[in-house]
């Protein structure tokens, strides 16, 4: 097992390069099994949750292999639908595969997935989205789906999940006619699923608003597709945040601002400043202490997003006056709260609200408990007095690729170390 030491207190300076987004490269990832041939991920990062995505593929009879900053995937050969519980307990995208698979093959096993514990996680919405598409679905201790016939019709997810929303796109693909998928999430790595299958040969409308629409995909395209993801605003927003709570000035390409607008609005009206040095380049710098964040509430895109809540919180620990975060995505997103304390944060949680005062932060030994949790401690080590330990880095790798390299360019002290 690894775990972080991170001494505290230096600014950060200098280039970040983001990657391709984690919520796009997963379910591209699914929807590769639907091309039955080859398909190149630009600038894919070789963290833990889609180097298990790439597990199963592998397991399914498909292949997978990086190439550089690149994934070359191939799904010509993949000849099963009945996925891995020991791959798919351990992260939840793998639940993206069921309508790949079903698409694909008509059928999809799983055992339930797994992912952070950030909550309860059920996958009602797309039980119930696949079952209106004319899909059985015996749930035992393996949930089997079948979908030989799939009925074209209208879905009304009872809340905009993205990930209900992504199977629901790739099983309509299956159907003769069109579908409309209502109450959809509108998060962009759906606009970059939908590119995707579209470039398959796929007739998809509408990502990015609530109402998408299918139309069965009758022949698929045969060559290589090479597709460049969004850049991930959850790892950016990590990085703002982190500058936030040290202090700086940071260099960033300006296409990884896309998609970031409400992070950065709340970022420019604070104490950070954003020079536009050309079309191409961005410098931000934080030349004072932050103001509150006053109140932010979570909730599905354009809202301020989920996964970067607990990034929001440690950077606020620095911030002059309280801040309250109003979480109403996941109900369980506190744990890591608990684990910021040992740090001296002032931190209060009551339901789903959290206040947070400015607070004088030492180092502390912690342990991280999900991705996002894990991201937040070391932003509270690096703006922490002395020397932390954070334990458990596995959770962080699952969604930042080698983050203590990326710190240390920017002049932070953050080493990993097995235990
Ligand atoms: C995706 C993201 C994750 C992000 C989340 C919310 C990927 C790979 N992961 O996860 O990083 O935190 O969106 O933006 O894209 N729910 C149900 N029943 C269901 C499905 C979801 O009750 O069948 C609930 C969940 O418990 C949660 C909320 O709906 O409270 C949102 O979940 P959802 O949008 O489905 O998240 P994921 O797609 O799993």
């Amino acid at each position: 097992m690894d775990k972080f030491i991170v001494r505290g207190g230096n600014k950060l300076f200098g280039k970040v390069k983001i990657q391709s987004a984690k919520n796009s490269i997963l379910p591209l990832i699914a929807g590769s099994v639907i091309a039955s041939g080859k398909t190149v991920i630009k600038n894919t990062p070789k963290i833990r949750d889609v180097v298990i995505m790439c597990e199963i593929i592998r397991f399914l009879g498909g292949k997978a292999e990086f190439l550089g900053d690149d994934l070359h995937l191939d799904t010509s050969l993949v000849n099963s639908w009945s996925l891995p519980s020991n791959l798919t307990s351990e992260i939840r995208a793998s639940l993206f595969m069921v309508g790949a698979l079903i698409c694909r093959f008509g059928y999809a096993s799983i055992k339930r997935p797994g992912g952070c514990r950030i909550g309860e996680r059920p996958i009602d919405i797309h039980v119930d989205a696949l079952k209106t598409l004319g899909v059985k679905v015996d749930e035992g201790e393996e949930i089997v789906f079948s979908g030989k016939i799939i009925n074209s019709g209208v879905i009304n997810l009872r809340f905009p999940s993205v990930g209900a929303t992504e199977n629901a796109m790739m099983t309509a693909l299956r159907g003769k006619g069109v579908s409309t998928i209502k109450n959809c999430a509108k998060e962009p790595e759906i606009e970059d699923l939908q590119k995707y299958l579209n470039m398959l040969g796929a007739n998809i409308k509408g990502a990015g608003t609530s109402v998408i629409t299918v139309e069965g995909l009758s022949k698929n395209n045969s060559g290589e597709i090479v597709f460049t993801p969004y850049p991930d605003r959850i790892e950016l927003g990590t990085y703002l945040f982190a500058l936030g709570a040290v202090g700086g000035e940071i260099e960033i390409h300006a296409e990884t601002f896309k998609n970031s607008q409400s992070v950065i609005n709340f970022f420019k009206d604070n104490a950070c400043k954003i020079h536009i040095i050309n079309d191409k380049i961005y410098n931000i710098s934080i030349s004072d202490t932050l103001r509150s964040f006053g109140k932010v509430c979570t909730g599905p895109y354009p809202a301020f997003p989920t996964d970067l809540h607990p990034q929001l919180v440690a950077c606020a620990l620095n911030a002059n006056g309280i801040t309250a975060v109003e979480e109403n995505v996941f109900e369980s997103r506190f744990a890591y709260a608990n684990e910021l304390k040992k740090f001296g944060a002032k931190i209060g949680v009551y339901g789903k609200l959290c206040l947070v005062e400015k607070s004088v932060l030492r180092g502390a030994n912690v342990v991280a408990g999900d991705l996002r949790g894990g991201a937040s401690l070391l932003i509270g080590a690096l703006s922490a007095d002395g020397q932390s330990e954070i334990k458990n880095a596995v959770h962080v790798d699952r969604g930042y690729y080698k983050i203590e390299e990326k710190f240390s360019a920017l002049g932070a002290y953050v080493k990993r170390v097995s235990y």
